[in-house]
């Protein structure tokens, strides 16, 4: 994998709903690096969040990158959509979709940068032959749905396997850890192999966010 600095992208679903705009200042204040917006349904997950006209909405008050992290069925139905309103990054859940290839294709047709997204207990295997149509793999390391879980230690041998193998076929593509990040777990995430933490409680949920955002990237 080429040495690329890590990125930090908070989750906007343990901001403060009500005043989206001036959280996500403070956490490019903060030195933040990408958006993460959690999109859900209340099918694939059950809990159900946000949708296009917010990512259109918060498009216009962020130089960051949107990273925008779909737990929707069928996602194919909305991707034009969601790319359209300004998702910079669009990840999709593999298991959410019988035509992964294809997502992943017209994701970056329109442009955008292609996630594939992972389940704990969806195994590599499931996502080995689109690897060449991404640019990042999301490990979740909680089960999606709801912010402010435990961390599960048992993905740290699926990301450094996963590391492995783009190394080995030298694909330009980076790994995303995505629940329970805090100052102690984003280290051995880190070692693992992942270069893109996302963080919602650990940010959101400090008192001062721009010391959290400054203490996860100290704790690498
Ligand atoms: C979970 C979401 C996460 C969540 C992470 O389904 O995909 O992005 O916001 O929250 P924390 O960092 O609190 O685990
Ligand atoms: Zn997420």
């Amino acid at each position: 994998m080429p040495d690329r600095p890590i990125l930090i992208s908070p989750s906007i679903l343990s901001a403060d709903m009500a005043h989206l705009a001036s959280d996500v200042g403070l956490i490019e204040k903060a030195g933040a690096d990408w958006v993460h917006v959690d999109v859900m349904d209340g099918r694939f997950v059950p809990n159900i969040t946000i949708g296009i006209p917010v990512v259109k909405a918060l498009k216009k008050h962020t130089r960051m990158p949107l990273d925008v992290h779909l737990m929707i069925v069928e996602p194919e139905q909305y991707v034009e959509d969601f790319v359209k309103a300004g998702a910079d990054w669009l990840t999709v859940q593999a298991e959410s979709t019988y035509h992964l290839y294809r997502t992943l294709q017209v994701i970056r047709d329109l442009g955008a940068k292609a996630g594939v997204a992972l389940n704990p207990a969806t195994p590599i295997s499931a996502i080995e032959h689109v690897l060449e149509e991404v640019d990042m793999v999301l490990v979740m390391t909680v089960e999606p749905g709801f912010g402010g879980q435990k961390f599960i230690p048992a993905m740290l041998p699926k990301i450094k396997t996963l590391a492995e193998l783009i190394k080995q076929r030298q694909l330009p593509v980076d790994i995303q850890v995505d629940g329970g990040i805090n100052k102690s777990t984003i280290g051995e995430a880190a070692r693992a192999g992942a270069k893109i933490f996302v963080a919602g409680t650990a940010v959101f949920g400090a008192p001062d966010v721009k010391q959290a955002v400054e203490d996860l990237r100290a704790s690498v």
